[in-house]
């Protein structure tokens, strides 16, 4: 496994690459886990060479504390990868990222006034902003990211599209602990009783989905939220998979996404389940 850091060589490994060969990039933050490798392993199948990039990018970060106590464990994310089967690690230093304050900014229009837009101004401007950065060094042809994160996805799917780039965006599945909680960086971060705490988000999806069709949406959003009394939710949405846009009853011919934020003390959680009708 390659470890690349500054941009100069991560060109020269560029421009080795044969032309047929597919480049695969999986964009993170570090912090790495089973969900990141899963997403690592679904490159691996579908491309000939897969970059893992880490780098927590600053201008995402709404809140510099969440920013500053964002885990970070190197060493073991190198081991991961290269256990993994990881063929390039690219880890840029922000400076050489960020060489001004960027002048550009993006909006997404309604994405940016619901659920991780409306509770997090100006993440989805930091996101797109790195991405791009990502996507035009690194020029992959295909780029994976996960399902957990689903509206910051349909951002990168709108960018992408908008800005006519040669990448081609792989959704992946989000993996789970085996009681139910998704996976996220984040999760090192909880203690025992908040990681109990914290299976509220995703018994809260699957309450949500036995209720669907049979009560209309806005009880079984009652419903949720008072389960959450004790924790702070942020919002609990139901929402059609595809426009994230609010999806009023009834249940029909859909496909809707169940979406949740809360904290669990200072520890923000987000998850979602897909539901067929
Ligand atoms: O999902 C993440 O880990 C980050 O938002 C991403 C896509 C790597 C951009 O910094």
């Amino acid at each position: 496994m390659q470890v690349i850091q500054g941009i100069k060589e991560l060109e020269k490994f560029r421009s080795s690459l044969v032309k047929q060969e597919q480049l695969g990039l999986v964009p993170t933050m570090g912090a790495l886990h089973a969900g990141h490798l899963s997403l690592l392993e679904n490159a691996r199948q579908q491309t000939d060479q897969t970059m893992v990039s880490i780098f927590v990018n600053p201008l995402q970060f709404n809140d510099s504390k969440d920013f500053d106590k964002y885990p970070k464990q190197i060493e073991k994310d190198l081991e991961l990868l290269e256990k993994g089967g990881c063929n390039i690690v690219f880890i840029p230093d922000a400076k050489e990222v960020y060489t001004q304050q960027p002048t550009l900014s993006f909006q997404f229009g309604y994405l940016e006034k619901i659920m991780e837009g409306y509770h997090r101004p100006g993440h989805f401007n930091g996101v797109a902003i790195v991405v791009s950065k990502l996507l035009n060094i690194i020029r992959p042809h295909k780029a994976f990211f996960g399902e957990k994160d689903l509206q910051q996805l349909r951002v990168i799917q709108y960018l992408v599209k908008d800005l006519s780039m040669p990448v081609e965006i792989v959704p992946c599945t989000t993996l789970r602990e085996t009681d139910g909680l998704a996976m996220s960086s984040r999760n090192m971060r909880l203690n025992v009783s908040q990681r109990q705490r914290a299976l509220l988000l995703s018994q809260s999806l699957r309450k949500a989905k036995e209720l669907l069709g049979k009560i209309p949406h806005q009880e079984i959003e009652l419903l949720i939220q008072k389960d959450f009394s004790a924790e702070t939710l942020e919002y609990f949405s139901i929402v059609e998979k595809q426009s994230l846009k609010k999806c009023s009853d009834p249940f029909q011919d859909k496909e809707v996404a169940l979406c949740v934020a809360a904290f669990i003390d200072e520890i923000r959680l987000i998850d979602n389940i897909i539901v067929s009708s």
